[in-house]
């Protein structure tokens, strides 16, 4: 038997010994990412260093970075989906290429997890208009002993990686399928038997794709690797499903005292949830439930555990019974959890309080008018009155086999004018920054907007969230009133002048505490052995960031506000443009 803190271990001792520096997770809240609102792979905090930007713990990196993919959300309670997981990654920013990178992924596999080369077999990218068949990576795991037959190269549907968005590093990546089945292995790789489980990618990154879909040589070739904890502990301990595994059991065990019907995917979808929702809440940038973005996310989740709690017949509050349970597992990998442990325990105990005033009679209201498929009229009022999620309201409807018209729901939000949850909406899926021409302006235009409302409405301002497209930014900041029409020019006024002035953008790299001394502004999360950017722009605007911006503030043309709103309670949204970005 292996658990997932001895596999976490021996990778990252493995890696360490082998010159790559052990780096801590990254929040599961992308810095600077427009299109996606969870980090999904371990590459993706990593996105500017394969772009060519210099990490400063070098360039042999390893890791194990939380994710979420809520893609997956539907899937889930399954045997292998899950929406919280734990990413194992080894990173060659430029320097070594496929011949070191396989070599190690093999001497992993085969000399610490001691696999049996008779299990493993290989996919390999077949190669097509964009990029060439990927002979070289075949050709060394022969060298190493893989039989031809345990070789298959496939499109690159299947043997392809990334971009996870629209834009960015990506290349032809090269597999490793564990054989799950009791038998000996067939001779022959073949694909499409799922008795072959995937447990590892490397990924070659050498191409930048671009938003108009070419793809491009990136300044230097990178190595991605990414292998699942959860799956990888369930296949090497012959366990055909993820929850049987150690990181699952105390959470499986005290679901099941607390209810008297034990129905295994409704108790595995509240214990996925429950990791989930715990590590949104405990993460560095802790988020709390709302009816946007992230906030969006983990009250759906919160709410769906719930709703399925009480469906097995568990009485009394217990989100935050599970959550006792995660943090006392998982704090010593992220000391973030313990360090808010009250706030997750608090935003539970809350969320579950309000939620239940209104579930039963939702519900009964539910049933009042699931004759027939669900108006969008009949899932606003869920939604508005009892809180239900539109998902929650879909699910309720699709296990009678009934619809809920969404576009009516929709429309009756946009008339209600409630808060927008449509910047959650489409965003689910796995995506990264769009590093175009036009979203780093937006970016630099997002920093001067910020020191201005500081220098015109007084220091209460924090940044609260941004999301910028290459159309447009958004930014939400703390503050009670609404921003009178001469404030918002003096704001206009304050960042053109700026940008008039040419004023140049820099960065360096200083210690946490440095940054604080400076007065810099951004979030003080532990990252990177406490190294942080500090980015200048002139003497005007000091901020933490990752990056990227423009060189200088003469590149971004004239700036104007669009939209001034409320976002909720205490907290303005600006959306802003900058003419002439194309
Ligand atoms: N980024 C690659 C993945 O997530 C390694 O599979």
């Amino acid at each position: 038997m292996i658990t997932s803190e001895q596999l976490k271990k021996k990778y990252l001792k493995f890696f360490a010994e082998r010159g790559h520096q052990i780096i801590p997770s990254a929040s599961l809240i992308p810095e600077n990412d427009p299109t996606v609102l969870f980090t999904t792979a371990g590459m993706h905090p990593l996105v500017p260093y394969l772009l060519g930007e210099k990490h400063p713990a070098g360039q042999k990196l390893v890791d194990v970075q939380k994710c979420i993919r809520t893609s997956d959300i539907d899937e889930v309670g399954d045997n292998i989906h899950l929406t919280f997981f734990e990413m194992l990654g080894n990173w060659s920013l430029g320097d070594y290429w496929k011949k070191e990178a396989i070599n190690l992924s093999f001497e992993f596999l085969t000399k610490e997890l001691l696999i049996p080369l008779e299990k493993i077999a290989i996919s390999c990218f077949g190669g097509d208009q964009d990029a060439p068949r990927d002979f070289e990576s075949a050709e060394i795991w022969q060298s190493l002993g893989l039989p031809k037959d345990r070789i298959a190269f496939l499109d690159k549907n299947e043997n392809w990686w990334g971009p996870a968005g629209q834009t960015g590093p990506c290349g032809p990546d090269t597999e490793m399928f564990y054989w799950a089945g009791e038998n000996p292995a067939p001779k022959i790789f073949n694909p499409e038997d799922k008795t072959w489980v995937e447990i590892w990618n490397d990924v070659f990154m050498q191409y930048n794709k671009t938003s108009d879909g070419k793809y491009e040589p990136l300044k230097q070739k990178n190595v991605d690797t990414g292998m699942g904890v959860e799956r990888t502990v369930a296949v090497l301990n012959n366990q055909d499903n993820v929850y049987a595994t150690n990181a699952f059991k105390p959470l499986i065990d005290k679901i099941q005292t607390l209810a008297d019907n034990i129905d295994e995917k409704t108790i595995r979808i509240i214990a996925d949830h429950s990791r989930t929702a715990t590590f949104i809440l405990g993460d560095q940038k802790g988020i709390q439930p709302s009816n946007l973005g992230q906030g969006y996310v983990l009250r759906r989740l919160i709410r769906r555990m719930i709703r399925l709690g009480k469906k097995i017949n568990i009485t009394k509050p217990f989100t935050f019974e599970l959550a006792e349970i995660i943090i006392n597992e998982y704090a010593s990998g992220y000391p973030e959890l313990k360090e808010n442990r009250d706030f997750i325990i608090e935003q539970l105990v809350r969320e579950e309080e309000k939620f239940s005033k209104t579930l039963e009679k939702g519900l009964k209201e539910f049933e009042k008018n699931s004759s027939q498929n669900i108006s969008g009229r009949n899932a606003f009022i869920l939604f508005s009155t009892y809180g239900f999620p539109l998902e929650m309201t879909q699910e309720l409807a699709a296990e009678k086999g009934l619809k809920v018209d969404q576009a009516a729901f929709n429309q009756e939000f946009v008339q209600h004018q409630e808060l927008s949850r449509t910047a959650s909406v489409g965003k689910f899926k796995g995506g990264l920054a769009d590093h175009s021409e036009q979203t780093t302006k937006l970016h630099t235009a997002t920093h001067l907007l910020l020191a201005s409302l500081c220098q015109v409405l007084g220091n209460h301002i924090y940044q609260k969230g941004s999301n910028i497209t290459k159309d447009r930014l958004r930014l939400d900041f703390s503050h009670g009133q609404k921003l009178t029409v001469k404030e918002i020019k003096q704001v206009e006024d304050l960042i053109n002048q700026q940008i008039n002035k040419k004023l140049p953008i820099t960065w360096q790299e200083v210690s946490l505490a440095e940054a604080k001394k400076q007065n810099a502004m951004g979030v003080f999360e532990h990252k990177y052995e406490d190294k942080v950017k500090v980015y200048n722009i002139g003497d005007f605007s000091k901020e933490i960031c990752g990056g990227p911006h423009v060189k200088n503030t003469n590149e971004l043309g004239h700036f104007k506000i669009t939209k001034e709103e409320a976002s909720s309670a205490g907290i303005r949204r600006i959306k802003a443009i900058l003419e002439n970005n194309q």
